[in-house]
């Protein structure tokens, strides 16, 4: 499917859920829990965007997807369809270690770490939580099991945890993990950019102590401008410094079945009760690729964050 600013859209993130065993700071607007969508009717979404859309990466996002028990059975369906190449999930990975074995049995082959600091004090000031030795733990069992593609994603404040960059390259490097640097997004009421940190003079200062060399861009196109420092792989996502909006490829499917244009500004279309409103298969799947072509004709060519503001991450899982 082409938009009409002529980008190719194939990647679609679902969030399977809005609850969270978190509540990290950045993150904090809490929702109604959500009436989520079957594995049924994720499959048959699915099957849609892939046969008649050309929908090729799927990833699996929140609040924290690992809650749901059926989240193996929706792999293992999603992974079947045949146009999809790529299953992947963004997870805080607290329940990974239990459940790494059974994901990677289903298809998983991609998981995205969410970690913003590797001290367990700090970590429990930033989500309220204990779990920093179960997320390691959910971390390194995804890597053991041979999920070939497990990366951490750690949101960079400054003044909160930018302190700790030499500390997670050191990571990335002894655990054989990629590290990405993301800048935070403002997405409360007020919009202030109060832990800005510049990238560049991150790695300035990583250049002075282990020698920066750039990498080529992945293939798939994600985002990340990565680097080799030493024996680390890291990257930065610049998503406010330089969005990369006029490349963006993606919808997203909201925990409550709506499909989202943009993850900040732009329309929604209820895909759920397009599903629900019964009908034959068919019918079904034409009202269903009906709803997508609208949403992608809601395309914005450029997020807008002084017009959206207090949108929950939670829901739309990022
Ligand atoms: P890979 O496919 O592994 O490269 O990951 P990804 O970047 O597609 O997904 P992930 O869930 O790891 O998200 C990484 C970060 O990119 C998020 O924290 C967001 O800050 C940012 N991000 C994701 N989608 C968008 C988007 O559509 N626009 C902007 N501006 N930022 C986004
Ligand atoms: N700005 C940037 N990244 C964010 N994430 C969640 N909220 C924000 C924000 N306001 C990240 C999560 C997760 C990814 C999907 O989005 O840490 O890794």
């Amino acid at each position: 499917m082409i938009d009409q600013y002529g980008r190719r859209v194939t990647y679609l993130r679902v969030s399977l859920t809005n609850r969270c065993q978190l509540s990290c700071t950045y993150c904090t607007l809490q929702d109604e829990p959500a009436e989520v969508m079957t594995p049924d009717e994720i499959e048959t979404i699915l099957r849609v965007a892939s046969d008649r859309l050309g929908f090729r990466k799927v990833r699996l996002t929140g609040g924290e997807p690992t809650l749901r028990r059926d989240l193996p059975d929706i792999v293992r369906r999603i992974d079947a369809i045949p146009g999809i190449r790529e299953v992947a999930l963004t997870t805080n990975a607290m329940l990974l270690e239990r459940r790494a074995a059974e994901l990677h049995a289903a298809g998983l082959r991609t998981v995205n770490v969410s970690l913003d600091t590797l001290r367990p004090e700090r970590f429990k000031e930033l989500t309220g939580s204990d779990g920093l030795a179960d997320v390691l733990a959910g971390l390194r069992a995804a890597r053991d099991i041979g999920i070939p593609n497990v990366k951490v994603n750690a949101v960079l404040m400054g003044g909160v945890n930018d302190d700790e960059v030499a500390d997670f390259v050191r990571f990335a490097a002894t655990e054989r993990i990629e590290v990405r640097f993301i800048e935070h997004m403002p997405m409360d009421s007020e919009r202030v950019e109060r832990w800005k940190v510049e990238p560049r003079e991150v790695l300035a200062a990583l250049a002075g102590e282990a020698g920066v060399q750039p990498l080529p861009a992945r293939q798939d196109g994600g985002p990340a401008e990565r680097f080799r420092v030493g024996e680390a792989t890291i990257g930065f996502i610049h998503a406010m410094s330089n969005p990369f909006c006029d490349r963006c490829n993606r919808l997203r499917i909201t925990a409550e079945g709506t499909i989202r244009s943009c993850l900040l500004t732009g329309g929604e279309v209820d895909l759920k009760s397009a599903i629900r409103a019964g009908g034959s298969a068919a019918e079904v799947e034409r009202r269903v690729e009906q709803l997508f072509r609208q949403a992608a004709d809601m395309k914005p060519p450029i997020y807008d964050l002084q017009r959206e503001g207090g949108i929950a991450m939670r829901a739309i899982g990022g």
